[in-house]
């Protein structure tokens, strides 16, 4: 089998998800596995050259895993004659000009979400890669995930009838940081360094509704600020300066309706750190990152309110678990194979950066109905 490598440069791999999603559970993995088999016998082998603003932590990191090739210039690293993919896991405000800067260079495009800060840097950035004919592909992590793939199948199959609504639960108690450290970067409870719910987390929700269910149509959502002050990296206190939760509604093509409640200030008493419940008139079903439970109508019970009685049965007893029936490999690296694929023999992938602008536009419109306490409709985008 003729082997084939493949340079991809990762900008932003000493952060969280750049390190330890992409890089260790995706690229390397796919290494470890011997490289990644082509439908034309070809063996695909990715080579990292890494990125970042601190020389110190990139030649660390690399030296942890074996790797050859690091620069703290991008410019070098896009001239790298292995160099075929750019990869961007930076901070979501530095992502627009080093994307912009790679297209331009003729390298393909593969980035984690959100694409850009507003939806015309994200269309723009579409419209860029279609033009210098480069492949394009926007992170959608959560399509991937067990749980999710297991409500696909259920909807696929036809086992909720009519699809009614949609309810999602996500979130955790993020640390203050105070008397425990902050379990995510301070960067995201700062508006003007690009974090917050709604930039973080509305670009998942538009494509785990649109391709799950359905097309979404309008969204209304409402914001808080929870924590006014948190602790940063350096033991320093700070103002947090963006939402912290969104509580959205969300209407869907067919009158299908979706609520999302996303908090970084809640305890939890769920399963899963994510899980959505899907009610259909044949069925419902409830999702989380691995698993997925289901109840059909004919079992259905039929609860009486009572306020002066005890719960007189186990509701939560009463679903049923949707087998695995396959095995399931981290979400991260399906997508990176099979955009590697994609930019390799030119198969078919449908998650690029238009796809990713829908996911901009979705939280953009989200920040301008919370500022203006109005429902906005999601036109159409078109590059
Ligand atoms: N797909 C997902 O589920 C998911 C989850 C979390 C975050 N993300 C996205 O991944 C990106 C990175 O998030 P993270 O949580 O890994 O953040 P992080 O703070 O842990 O890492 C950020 C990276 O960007 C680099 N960087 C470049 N310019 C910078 C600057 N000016 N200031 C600070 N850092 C700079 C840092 O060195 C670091 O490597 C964000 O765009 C975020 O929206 C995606």
């Amino acid at each position: 089998m003729s082997r084939k490598v493949i340079g991809i440069v990762m900008n932003g791999v000493t952060g969280r998800m750049g390190y330890r999603q992409h890089l260790v559970r995706s690229i390397l993995a796919i290494r470890e596995q011997g490289g990644l088999a082509l439908e034309n016998g070809q063996l695909l082998w990715p080579e990292p050259i890494l990125v970042g603003r601190s020389e110190h932590k990139l030649k660390e990191l690399a030296d942890r895993h074996g790797l050859e090739h690091w620069t703290t210039s991008l410019d070098e690293a896009l001239a790298h004659p292995l160099t075929e993919i750019y990869f961007d896991a930076q901070v979501t405000q530095a992502r627009e000009q080093a994307i912009r800067k790679a297209i331009a260079a003729g390298k393909h495009i593969y980035t984690e979400k959100p694409t850009a800060e507003s939806v015309e840097a994200a269309l723009e950035l579409a419209r860029l890669a279609r033009d210098a004919g480069v492949c394009n592909g926007a992170v959608q992590d959560k399509l991937f995930l067990p749980g999710l793939l297991k409500l696909k199948r259920l909807v696929d199959g036809g086992f909720f009838g009519r699809i009614l609504s949609v309810r999602g639960e996500f979130g955790y108690w993020v640390f203050e940081g105070d008397w425990q450290s902050a379990q995510r970067p301070s960067w995201n409870y700062r508006a003007e360094d690009g974090g917050g719910m709604i930039l973080d987390m509305f670009p998942h929700w538009r494509y785990v509704l649109d391709n799950l269910i359905a097309p979404v149509r309008s969204v209304y959502a409402h914001t808080a600020t929870h924590i006014p002050t948190r602790v940063d990296e350096q033991g320093k206190p700070y103002q947090a300066t963006a939402d912290d939760a969104a509580y959205g509604v969300f209407e869907l093509e067919g009158g299908i309706t979706a609520q999302i409640n996303s908090s970084w200030a809640v305890r939890v008493d769920r399963d899963e750190l994510v899980e959505f419940q899907v009610d259909g008139t044949e069925g419902s079903a409830v999702a989380g990152l691995r698993n997925c439970r289901f109840q059909h109508r004919a079992g259905t019970p039929k609860p009486v309110w009572n306020p002066d009685l005890p719960a007189t049965e186990s509701f939560r007893s009463q679903w049923q678990q949707v087998p695995d029936n396959e095995e399931f490999d981290n979400g991260f690296k399906v997508q990176w194979e099979l955009f590697l694929k994609h930019a390799v023999t030119g198969s078919p992938y449908q998650w690029d950066l238009l796809e990713g602008a829908k996911g901009v536009q979705l939280a953009e419109l989200g920040l301008r109905s919370a500022a203006e306490g109005r429902r906005f409709d999601v036109p159409e985008l078109e590059i």
